[in-house]
This record gives structure tokens, sequence and C-alpha cells, in this order.
């Protein structure tokens, strides 16, 4: 490049706001939007969640209504995360597998009113278990080939339910073969799989575990099956185990603090890419904004684009719901 001030000027480009429209790199839309969304039992139920302002926990008829917008806005896909009753988590998490579960019962509702919508569902065992782990806890261990039995059947019910996307968040290995050739074996054959691929131990999962109740309930860490933040190599092997298994597309989780992984993996590999912009992401936006250091909606459309810009081809947000809204209204101003 030879480059020469003042023949050459980069802000020209950038003087107006045509020529910056033109020049604009990266775009998001509403399809690239993923509405996580948090489920409890009951009718008429709308839950504050303490460690996430705006963001609350909802009985059925109101997901169903949440649900409604998000389609209307233009989202292709919803992810649900179940709170569950305490009386019914135990060790092994047998409620997981409960045909008629606060999940099953919720995509069973949304696939007759809602078909198009796309629904994701979490395959963990963590809002079922009485200590909070993702898994089958035995001798103080969470046992990887044991818990892959169970999600195989975790995942065949959501399947069973109409789900769309089963998304193993657990970290277990092999966990998405097994869950593959379950599916095939019982006729799911298009349903699909998003791995959790890179995972990470994240000290940003923290307003999440509030959220589904299992905060308080995990006794020792989950850094012996989700990665450590000071890995980068390491998740090349999950992802390539993973699309080696059989995942349709690819997780990496948290969002920001982890670009550079999301911007090799989807060099490298040039498969469906999403990131996750996770709970701890949400609320620091969300509370710096209320306390008006920094400005929500200019927060929230600069981080998304930034997973667009490391390549990713969509990403859950809590802010789903609002940044279609900010894009309906007037995407000009962004
Ligand atoms: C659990 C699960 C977690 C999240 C999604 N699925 C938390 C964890 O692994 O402890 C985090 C999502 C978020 O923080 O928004 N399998």
């Amino acid at each position: 490049m030879n480059y020469k001030f003042p023949a050459k000027r980069l802000r020209r480009n950038r003087m107006k706001a045509f020529s910056r429209e033109l020049i604009c790199e990266n775009k998001i839309s509403s399809d690239d939007l993923i509405y996580p969304i948090f489920i409890i039992d009951g009718h008429n139920k709308k839950e504050k969640i303490k460690s996430m302002p705006n963001i609350f926990r909802l009985s059925k008829d109101l997901l169903l209504k949440e649900a409604e917008k998000a389609t209307k806005l233009g989202i292709p896909a919803i992810a649900l995360f179940p709170m569950i009753d305490p009386e019914k988590k135990d060790k092994q998490g047998s409620y997981a597998l409960d045909s008629k579960n606060l999940i099953c019962s919720s995509v069973k509702l949304l696939k007759r009113e809602l078909p198009h919508l796309g629904i994701i569902c979490d395959v963990a065992l963590d809002p079922y278990t009485s200590h909070g782990h993702d898994g089958v806890l035995i001798n103080n261990e969470i046992k990887n080939d044991e818990t892959i039995r169970v999600l195989c059947e975790q995942a065949l019910i959501q399947a069973d339910a109409g789900c769309d996307i089963i998304a193993p968040s657990d970290m277990m290995d092999g966990r998405v073969g097994e869950i593959r050739k379950a599916l095939d074996k019982e006729g799911y054959i298009n349903t699909l799989i998003m791995a959790y691929s890179a995972k990470y131990a994240s000290s940003f999962y923290g307003p999440f575990r509030q959220a589904v109740g299992s905060l308080n309930q995990l006794q020792f860490s989950k850094k012996s099956y989700q990665m450590d933040p000071a890995n980068s190599n390491e998740a090349f092997h999950e992802v390539a185990l993973d699309i080696a298994e059989g995942s349709d597309m690819i997780i990496i989780k948290p969002g920001m603090p982890y670009l550079d992984i999301l911007y090799k993996i989807k060099d490298k590999f040039k498969v469906p890419t999403f990131s996750f912009q996770v709970s701890g992401e949400y609320s620091m936006i969300s509370l710096a904004s209320e306390k008006g250091y920094i400005n929500r909606k200019n927060a929230v459309i600069e981080s998304l684009i930034a997973f667009k810009r490391a390549g990713a081809d969509g990403f859950f947000t809590y802010f789903a719901l609002e940044t279609a809204e900010y894009l309906r209204s007037n995407s000009k101003n962004i």
C-alpha cells in the first residue's frame, strides 16, 4: 500500500453520513438474532431477575406472547432456559427426562401456535440437578459417559416435543456424536445440532445462574468440563471434534471477551458460527447504561456489530427484542 498524506486522507470517506453508509463493511439485521428466554411454571407469571434488569422469567402463556413479538420483529429463533422448582431437582437431574416437563410442554405450545419460529433447547442438566452441575455427579466427579446417556434421552424428548435445534451446552466429551446417533436412530434426521463447542468456564455466567436458580447450589466450579479462559488452541480441537461428530452449527461462548476465538474459528472452519452474548455481558451493559455512563442503544449495537465483524453468522443476545425494534425504527441513525 503506497499511501501518502496529504494526497490520501481517510477522513474524506468518513466526512458525510452518505459516504459513511457506502463504506460500511458490516451490518446487523434481525436475521442475526437469537433471543434467549427464561421460563417458569404457572400462569400469567412474570418474575423479575435481580441480576438482569428488564429480563423476566415467564410462564408459558406469557412466553407465547413474547415469542409472538419476536416473530413479528423478524427474529428467526428463540432459545429456552427453564427455572425448575427446587422440589423437582435431584442429584441425577431426573426431571430433565420427563416428557411432560416445562421445557417440552413449552416447545409443544410454541410449535402449535408459531410453527415457523425456530426453537433452540439446551441439552445439559444444570437447571435440573440439585448440585447445579451440567452432568451426573458421582463421588464428587461429573461423570462424562454416564452424563452422555442422560443427555441423549434429554435430546430425544426435546426433539419429540418439536424442538428444531438441540444445543448441547454441557461440554462432555463425545456427546455430539452420541446425540446425533440417538436422534437418527429414532428418525429425527432433520433435527439440527448447534453445539456449544468452545464454552469457557466464565464468571460472566453469574446472572444466568441466578436466573435459573443454580447459583447457590454449585459447590465447586465447572472447570473440569468448561474450558480454561487462558486457552485458544484447545478451542480448535473442541470445534473440530464437534463438527466431525455431526454438529451443524457451533457456538463460541461467552461473546465479547472471546472475539479472538470467534475470529480464528470462523476463519479456519467456515461453518455456521454463533456467538453467545452471555448474561454477565447483558448486565454490564444494562447497569452501566442505567447509571448513564454509556448509551444503551449504541453500546448494544456496537457489541453486536463486533460479533459480526469477527465472523459470527448470528448471536444469542438478551437484547434481541430491543435490537430488532431499533433496527426496524431507525436503522439509519445507528
Ligand atoms: C448451562 C448454561 C449456562 C449458560 C447457558 N447454558 C451457564 C453455565 O454453563 O453455567 C450461560 C448463559 C448466560 O450466562 O447467559 N448449561
